[in-house]
């Protein structure tokens, strides 16, 4: 018997971007931006980092597990404690959900090229893992209902999606629960749900109350805390109680719940935020349009780029990582003709669209015999 699972073997290993210390040796620059991992340019809330400082000098105690992040949670949103779950970003949850639900021969099910996060979840949990093909960048709903077997346990849609931006709306999802059977989870994961709530057509999951949805939401864009691992879910009481068993108890950290307490009542950092936002989207939008390429309409704090070929992707991302720009090359989200770029502070993102105006000039100075823009 080996040693390791053949489906552990099998997984790829996570492949972090260039950091901007290594770009900036590797390309002799001096300044870099990364816009490559959806991060808040803003920094993170002051009135989290206040709390967390406060938090310190209780670092002797071990935490509560999350309790009173929890509580505020279920206050604010109207539901009972036993409905809320928090803990190490939504990724952690989502882990525990993959150890609490599935069986040896349960199937996931989700679109092609979903959040890379969820996929290597799933995959080392040894289980069958299967995909729908977008359709326009966009879940294709009608495609994952009719995809769903006697063996799907989980359905995974993230709304915004990571990485194409796009949006799901609510008559869709509508029509797509009305297809899934109540012994199928489906999560809903709202990573980029404070980007997209004010959309007219975005499905709030919080208005689905379901037995068998399960939301997720993070303390990592918005709020800028991404490096803190705070995050939290709804759902039925039921479903909570289990993940609460499988839950590390002291999980999440006591300096990640006071960041999380606080910014929740940081109205004026997470309305900065938005804004700041919606012009960088905007403007790099229309920049990159005006360059005829191809931009997917994002909901979110990126934008993905399809390019013609891998290889033009490649040159582009390489090209704009020479000047300065580190943005994420999608190869392995399984999609090596696609660019994502993050939104920055305002001066990063017109330095980003000066460099994909360098790199797209490059590509019509000198063609590759592969191009076909
Ligand atoms: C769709 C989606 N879900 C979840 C996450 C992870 O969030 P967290 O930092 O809360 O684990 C990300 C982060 O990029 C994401 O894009």
């Amino acid at each position: 018997m080996p040693l390791v699972p053949p489906y552990i073997e099998a997984l790829r290993p996570y492949v972090a971007g260039m950091s901007p210390e290594e770009a900036r040796r590797r390309y002799n620059l001096e300044h870099v931006d990364k816009l490559a991992s959806n991060e808040n340019p803003l920094g993170p809330s002051p009135l989290a980092i206040e709390a967390m400082q406060r938090s310190l000098a209780g670092l002797n105690f071990y935490p509560s597990g999350g309790v009173e992040l929890r509580r505020r949670l279920a206050e604010l949103y109207e539901v009972k404690i036993e409905n809320v779950i928090a803990g190490s970003g939504s990724e952690g949850i989502m882990a525990n959900i993959i150890r609490t639900f599935l069986l040896d021969d349960d199937e996931v099910l989700t679109t092609e090229n979903a959040f890379i996060g969820f996929r290597v979840l799933a995959q080392s949990r040894g289980i069958a893992y299967r995909t729908v093909p977008y359709q326009d960048w966009r879940y294709d709903l009608p495609a994952l209902a009719a995809a769903i077997t006697e063996k799907t346990k989980i359905v995974y849609l993230a709304n915004p999606n990571n990485p194409t931006g796009t949006i799901f709306t609510r008559h869709e999802f509508d029509e797509f629960y009305r297809h899934v059977p109540e012994r199928v989870l489906i999560i809903l994961d709202e990573a980029y749900f404070e980007y997209a709530k004010d959309h007219p057509k975005y499905p709030d999951s919080m208005h689905y109350r379901y037995d068998n949805v399960i939301t997720l939401r993070t303390f990592s864009k918005i709020y800028g805390l991404a490096g803190i691992r705070i995050g939290y879910g709804f759902a039925h009481e039921n479903l909570i109680a289990n993940l609460l068993k499988v839950k590390l108890p002291f999980e999440p950290s006591t300096v990640a719940q006071a960041a999380g307490i606080a910014a929740l009542d940081d109205r004026e950092f997470l309305h900065r935020s938005l804004e700041l936002n919606a012009r960088g989207l905007r403007m790099m939008t229309q920049a990159f349009q005006e360059m005829q390429l191809d931009v997917v309409q994002s909901q979110a704090n990126f934008v993905m780029l399809p390019m013609s070929t891998p290889e033009q992707a490649d040159r582009i991302a390489t090209s704009l990582l020479s000047q300065g720009t580190i943005v994420r090359p999608l190869k392995a989200f399984g999609l090596p003709a696609c660019l994502r770029i993050s939104t920055g502070a305002m001066d990063a993102n017109e330095r980003c669209v000066e460099h994909m105006r360098r790199a797209v000039m490059e590509e019509k100075s000198c063609p590759s015999p592969t191009s076909s823009r």
